[in-house]
């Protein structure tokens, strides 16, 4: 997707929550007075009301500090390039395969373009490239359909975690996780209101993973253990589990009919001497039935190591090119209320339909509350 169009698409997310917001504080700045001041609890969301699952929840790893490295570690790289801004494969500026690449992708997408609507599970062509390299790593096949593309690796655990969100007679159910573990995983299940069930990682063995210990946490589990979620390469431990290891993993998950959530994020990053990346798909291929029908999932991302975006921003006032984006913004909005404006008169010329149009003010609040909105956010984040 365009970075401007990303922009676009999260600017538009964001610009809703922005309005949401203020639109709120203009409701509590009329409440103020004897009757707000009298009963706070005239809010709808408070402290005390709000879901106690995202009060428990702790994310510490999107901190200002991450977000700031993130912001300076951010390069475009050249295939993005491209497909973001097509009129540079016509630039002499890059080379023939990586203009090439651009074309495919754009071929693939509707209307040539990254930043229309395509299958919910991502676009064909770059699913099928997946499997290649799946294909290519591991030497057994690698099915395109069997594998979803989405917004970093988060969403993608997070979507299947949800799956699992439905107590079985009457127990709930829960997740077998690492400790120490990456914070998504603790933050996801609070959330959703899994038991989180914590087997510890070896320290006096390099972080090793002892499926004694899985054991010993599955039968001491007060829920219904559903899953298992690995982390190999480890994050924060570094551990890299051996094949041997990984067979064990499995043999485990099969014996106590666990879905297994292989996080394998950290793929390309092995740098420890002696140290090899196995593939759980791959382990399981080659250790065959009966285990090999477990329900495994496996997550890769492209955040990390050296093709990382780790999130495009927009640019900020002073930088040079925050006057091109503003100027595309305005563009892109514009040609939106054209767009809302052309729908409207369509729809109001076809008998028995009515369609209200767009109010010129309400679209000027709203473009005031998103200009004021990203100043806030670029000032937050800078
Ligand atoms: C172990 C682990 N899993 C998953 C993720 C999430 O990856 P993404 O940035 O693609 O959402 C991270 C991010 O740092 C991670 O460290």
């Amino acid at each position: 997707m365009s970075q401007i169009k990303m922009i676009r698409n999260a600017s538009r997310v964001l610009a809703g929550v922005a309005s949401r917001l203020e639109r709120s504080d203009v409701v509590v700045s009329h409440l103020t007075g004897p009757w707000n001041s009298r009963n706070m609890s005239s809010k709808a969301v408070t402290l005390e009301n709000v879901n106690p699952n995202i009060v428990k929840l702790e994310y510490a790893v999107r901190g200002p500090l991450v977000i700031r490295a993130a912001e300076i570690e951010k390069e475009l790289e050249k295939v993005l390039a491209c497909v973001s801004y097509p009129p540079l494969i016509d630039t002499a500026g890059f080379p023939e395969d990586v203009k090439q690449r651009a074309r495919e992708i754009l071929g693939a997408c509707g209307g040539q373009s990254v930043g229309s609507y395509s299958a919910s599970h991502g676009i064909e062509l770059i699913r099928r490239r997946v499997a290649e390299y799946i294909e290519r790593r591991d030497g057994h096949p690698a099915h395109w359909e069997d594998i979803c593309l989405s917004g970093g690796a988060s969403n993608a655990i997070k979507n299947c975690l949800q799956l699992l969100c439905n107590d079985i007679d009457g127990k709930t159910s829960g997740v077998l996780i690492p400790i120490p573990q990456y914070p998504l995983y603790s933050a996801s299940l609070a959330e959703y209101g899994l038991a989180q069930v914590g087997y510890y990682l070896d320290e006096d063995n390099n972080w090793g993973l002892d499926v004694k210990e899985l054991e010993r946490a599955i039968a001491d589990a007060d829920c219904n253990v559903r899953a298992l979620v690995v982390i190999n390469p480890g994050n924060p431990t570094g551990q890299v589990l051996t094949r041997q290891n990984i067979e064990e993993v499995i043999k485990f998950a099969h014996k106590h009919k666990l879905f297994l959530f292989a996080d394998e994020v950290y793929q390309e990053n092995v740098y420890a001497e002696g140290s090899q990346f196995f593939a759980f798909k791959k382990v399981l291929r080659e250790v065959g039935a009966p285990y090999d029908t477990i329900e495994l999932a496996s997550y890769m991302s492209a955040s990390k190591g050296y093709v990382g975006e780790c999130g495009a921003r927009p640019p900020q006032k002073g930088e040079p090119s925050y006057e091109l984006f503003m100027k595309e913004k305005t563009q892109v909005l514009a040609s939106l209320k054209q767009r809302a404006e052309l729908v409207a008169d369509s729809f109001n010329q076809m008998k028995g339909f009515k369609c209200n149009v767009v109010q010129p003010e309400l679209l000027k609040e709203m473009l005031d509350i998103f200009k004021q909105f990203h100043e806030k956010f670029t000032k937050q984040y800078s």
